[in-house]
């Protein structure tokens, strides 16, 4: 018997499928959702590049994908030949109208037509238009067919709506999925559980209560082989823009009147409206970018920004970025959000802290902490409130600081699932709640927007810190302008 969560039987057609993300996330996501019985054998993954390579020779890299990719305790020989069994491969110039559609849309010819097609688009954006206008030119696009669009959608504003309104030529926008695997991560899903299914949170959910709120991401890694993206990109596109404007929308945000996609999307994108807009005046005072050097991260000393791109390159492209963002809103004031961001830090953690307000008046002797709730989205999943107690002892009442810690892993004793997961599983089903709206895409670039123009039209903002430093002084000045510190740096 399938298990009640199985999916119709599908066809997947990935764009870019040799590329890192395909063989780094997608294919294993797919395996683990094989394996764990949600995928029939029916179902075809079919791989959609411009390389000449053969099916076998697809299969051959998709194999040791998985065998790299995925945890040898879930691998199994004679899953993973079913599961390669049903890859395919199908050598296709997305961009252009020739006769290599002929061979992608000959492998649709016999297939059911009320059969799932999903397709992941994950080449450079400036061809998903063009993509689309092709399967449309070729007659592959059904009813029952969804194309996923990887992030960054564009460049700016103006080149996201110029995509976004492509695509939209060819596909409603419900059939439309733009991914942001944050989304996709249990630890981001919670954090709805956790305000609206817990009111001793919510409660305290305002200006009233709260001083202020931190969401960082910080990596070990450096670009990784990403470079030639990554200097287009940099790390406010690359992780704001998107990812922690995400997360700040889910903490941010009133409660959904359901947990419908539109529900739910209505009041991020209220958060994004409501979001101060940063002007170019402002952007020296609330924004900061850095680039790494050379630097000592873990054991290992790693060359700087500039030496993995490449010799002789020049570029002020930031590694780095921290910005105190407002929610102009009643629920929170003048409350800041502090945003960061960066690579080559020194450790990869993923966290969400939200700091109360400190007592009115204190009875004590002993200095009192402001209670902290810190919410560790990756790795080592988990809750954690800071609170203070009584110091057991004889000597009077001393104060001392000690955590009501959650560890979701010892909680739930389960693995956790690749956002790729439950994302991929969500187009075949066709549920659009944690992926992106047009006009939530479109509200983030309009915030984004200035502050990249203002460091585009002034290079010596760009601040340099040592890889394995948590990024550039500048970034401390930041948060103690206004009386705070970063988590790191805090008692
Ligand atoms: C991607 C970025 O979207 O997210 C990468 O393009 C980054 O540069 C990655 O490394 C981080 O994802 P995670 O899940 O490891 O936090």
């Amino acid at each position: 018997m399938p298990p009640s969560n199985a999916t119709d039987v599908f066809d997947y057609v990935v764009f870019g499928a040799t590329g890192d993300l395909t063989m780094r996330k997608l294919l294993p996501a797919l395996y683990h959702r094989f394996r764990d019985g949600q995928i029939s054998d029916r179902a075809r993954i079919i791989g959609a590049a411009r390389s000449p390579l053969s099916g076998d020779e697809f299969r051959g890299r998709a194999e040791s994908a998985l065998r790299r990719f995925v945890k040898p305790d879930a691998l199994d020989d004679d899953l993973v030949r079913r599961f390669v069994a049903m890859v395919f491969y199908c050598s296709v110039n997305g961009a252009e109208a020739e006769s290599s559609w002929d061979t992608l849309t000959r492998l649709f010819g016999d297939t059911e037509q009320d059969r799932i097609r999903v397709f992941y688009l994950a080449t450079s954006p400036d061809l998903y238009g063009r993509i689309c206008g092709n399967l449309s030119g070729h007659g592959l696009i059904t009813d029952t067919t969804r194309v996923v669009l990887e992030k960054p959608i564009g460049h700016d504003l103006e080149s996201a709506r110029a995509i976004n309104d492509e695509v939209g030529r060819y596909f409603e926008e419900q059939r439309i999925f733009r991914i942001d695997h944050y989304l996709g991560k249990e630890t981001v899903q919670n954090l709805i559980a956790l305000r609206f299914a817990n009111p001793v949170f919510e409660r305290l959910w305002s200006a009233d209560a709260i001083d202020h709120v931190q969401i960082t991401a910080a990596e070990t890694v450096g670009v990784e082989g990403r470079g030639d993206y990554y200097d287009h990109s940099g790390a406010l596109r690359d992780m704001i823009q998107n990812h922690l404007l995400q997360v700040l929308c889910l903490v941010a945000m009133e409660p959904p009147g359901s947990l419908g996609a539109d529900d739910l999307r209505n009041e991020k994108l209220k958060v994004l409206h409501a979001l101060k807009p940063i002007t170019a005046a402002d952007v020296p005072h609330v924004a900061v970018r850095g680039q790494y050097g050379r630097g000592l991260v873990g054991q290992e000393i790693v060359p700087a920004y500039l030496e993995e791109l490449g010799e002789g390159r020049q570029s002020d492209t930031e590694t780095f970025v921290a910005i105190r963002a407002e929610v102009h809103s009643w629920r929170w004031g003048k409350v800041p959000f502090y945003l960061r961001s960066g690579k080559r830090l020194p450790s990869k953690v993923s966290e969400i802290v939200v700091q109360f307000r400190e007592t009115p008046w204190s009875i004590f002797a002993s200095k009192l902490e402001p209670n902290r709730l810190i919410i560790r989205l990756q790795p080592e999943e988990g809750i954690q409130l800071s609170i203070m107690n009584k110091d057991p002892g004889p000597d009077g009442m001393v104060l001392r600081q000690a955590n009501i810690d959650v560890s979701f892993e010892k909680a739930f004793s389960t693995r956790y699932p690749d956002a790729y997961e439950r994302l991929l599983m969500d187009t075949v089903r066709g549920d659009p709640v944690l992926f992106m709206r047009r006009d939530e895409v479109e509200a983030a670039w309009t915030w984004v927007e200035p502050i990249l123009k203002a460091w585009q039209d002034k290079p010596g903002s760009l601040h340099h810190y040592g890889a394995g430093s948590w990024g550039p002084a500048a970034a401390h000045d930041l948060i103690s302008a206004t009386g705070h510190a970063w988590h790191e740096e805090m008692g």
